[in-house]
């Protein structure tokens, strides 16, 4: 192993580098930099790396003030010269991996971080992918082309995986105190990385490969999507037996163990759980392996926004309305609550269905300002009045941000769909939930609601 970088690291001069400040690689690069190393940033987005400079954050979970400082203070460096590869000792990669039409992953961007890499490629370079991707990919797609180029992993350079498990908008887990998984592709390798992990990160997981620290990442997404899909599929089965599949599943989850509670809603988005079980399963085809858990899962949960729309047609059939030529107000683009991401958002595709079956949509989120449609438009959220909700035909809640008054809702609109039970302990017969009957047993609601209550005030 180089000893002249396991000091460099040990002590604190080395210079890290990463490449892709989005979501996932600029908080990974504050807390390098707030960890006391000098960090340069790369991307090859203008605007972001001119935003950085001007001290400014567009990730919400990294404040603008603490880029201002390590800014100011040349801790953080961001930049769109790839030539300043030449000046580091480390480099994580974290570029998007997203699915091309077909459903097969595009890593067409850990390629060109690659390129980029290979083009400013100095002796030992520890890099480490950060990127979310098919098991294989560190030693079949990186390892090989530096081969190509007469080096020799763990002796020229060094090589690791270590999958980036941050989940925006948590308020509680962040880079620093998220445990990380990493491995190495040698021994040396993962010794270094090892090093340089641990000494910002407060937990590090090394295991024994980087197609397993692969797949971990791959395991744990897969698990969130099945167990989506699982009650997603609930869900509607429960809508057709007449029982809230809300209530069982809190019910349920007071089992101290062996149980651990999925919810259903409109479906999955965000840049992971939609994306990453593809990744597995198209990697496992080669294998001649078919997972038949991820694409049921994918299926039923991709098939959810469909659902909802039905279910809007049903409620508004109830009160003698159709969706063609309703005014609908759709709360929360975003695909999960209290963050600004609609990358695969299900409320995109509930808005284009209801669009295409004739109805009047506007949407309102605060953390999203607008949106493109599938025309090439741009759609604005519109003001949120809680007193004049009464001129929509039906509110239909899509994403359960924190800063929505749910009372002030429930009591000035006429119809409330609601796909994430945001209005959890409102019991009110205009609420109708997904995966839930209508609230025709009122009484039964409000015994329970003051049981709880009344064990609450008393402690128990
Ligand atoms: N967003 C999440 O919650 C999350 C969580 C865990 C893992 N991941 C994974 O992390 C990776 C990055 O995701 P993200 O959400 O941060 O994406 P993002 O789109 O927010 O950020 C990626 C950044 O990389 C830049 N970029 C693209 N190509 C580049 C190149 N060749 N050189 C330099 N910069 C380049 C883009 O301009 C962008 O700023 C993905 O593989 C994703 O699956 C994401």
């Amino acid at each position: 192993m180089s000893s002249k970088l396991k000091e460099r690291i040990q002590l604190k001069k080395a210079t890290v580098g990463v490449i892709g400040l989005g979501y996932v690689g600029l908080p990974l690069a504050v807390e390098f930099a707030k960890g006391g190393y000098k960090v340069i940033g790369f991307d090859i987005n203008d605007r972001k790396i001119h935003t950085l400079l001007e001290g400014k954050s567009y990730v919400l979970d990294v404040p603008s003030e603490e880029v201002k400082t390590l800014v100011e203070n040349k801790q953080l460096i961001p930049t769109t010269d790839f030539s300043k590869i030449l000046e580091i000792d480390a480099v994580s990669i974290c570029v998007p991996t997203p699915l091309r039409k077909t459903k097969d992953p595009d890593i067409s961007y850990i390629i060109d971080a690659i390129s980029r890499i290979k083009k400013y490629f100095h002796k030992d370079l520890l890099i480490i992918l950060e990127s979310t991707t098919y098991p294989g990919t560190t030693e079949e797609l990186i390892q090989k082309e530096f081969e190509k180029m007469g080096y020799v992993v763990g002796k020229d350079y060094y090589l690791c995986y270590s999958p980036e498990r941050v989940d925006p908008g948590n308020k509680k887990y962040n880079t620093k105190n998220t445990p990380k998984v990493i491995g190495g592709v040698t021994r040396q390798c993962l010794e270094l990385g090892y090093l340089l992990y641990s000494s910002v990160i407060d937990t590090v997981i090394p295991v024994s490969s980087t197609k397993v620290a692969e797949m971990v990442k791959l395991l744990e997404n897969t698990f969130r999507a099945v167990n989506i899909g699982l009650v997603n599929e609930l869900a509607m089965m429960c809508d057709r037996m007449g029982i809230d599949i809300w209530e069982v599943v809190d019910a349920a989850a007071t089992k101290p163990f062996g149980f651990m509670p999925f919810y259903p809603g409109p479906g999955i988005g965000g840049h992971c759980i939609p994306l990453d079980p593809q990744y597995l399963s198209w990697k496992a085809k080669t294998y001649d392996f078919y997972n038949k858990f991820i694409e049921l899962a994918s299926d039923i949960n991709g098939n959810m926004p469909r659902y909802v729309v039905m279910k809007i047609n049903e409620v508004l059939n109830r009160h003698k309305k159709c969706v063609n030529g309703a005014y609908i107000l759709i709360l929360g683009m975003a695909y999960k609550k209290d963050v600004d991401d609609i990358r695969e958002s299900p409320s995109l595709e509930i808005y284009k269905l209801l669009k295409e079956q004739g109805a009047l949509v506007e949407y309102n989120d605060p953390y999203v300002e607008e949106f493109i449609d599938e025309n090439n438009n741009k759609v604005k959220s519109v003001e949120l009045n809680y007193s004049d909700l009464q001129k929509y035909d039906s509110i239909i809640l899509c994403t359960d941000h924190s800063c929505y008054d749910y009372k002030a809702i429930a009591n000035n609109a006429n119809i409330i769909i609601d796909t994430r039970n945001a209005f959890r302990g409102i019991i009110k017969e205009n609420i109708y939930k997904i995966g839930a009957p209508t609230y025709d047993n009122i009484d039964i609601y409000e015994y329970i609601k003051e049981i709880a209550s009344t064990k609450e005030r008393m402690g128990i």
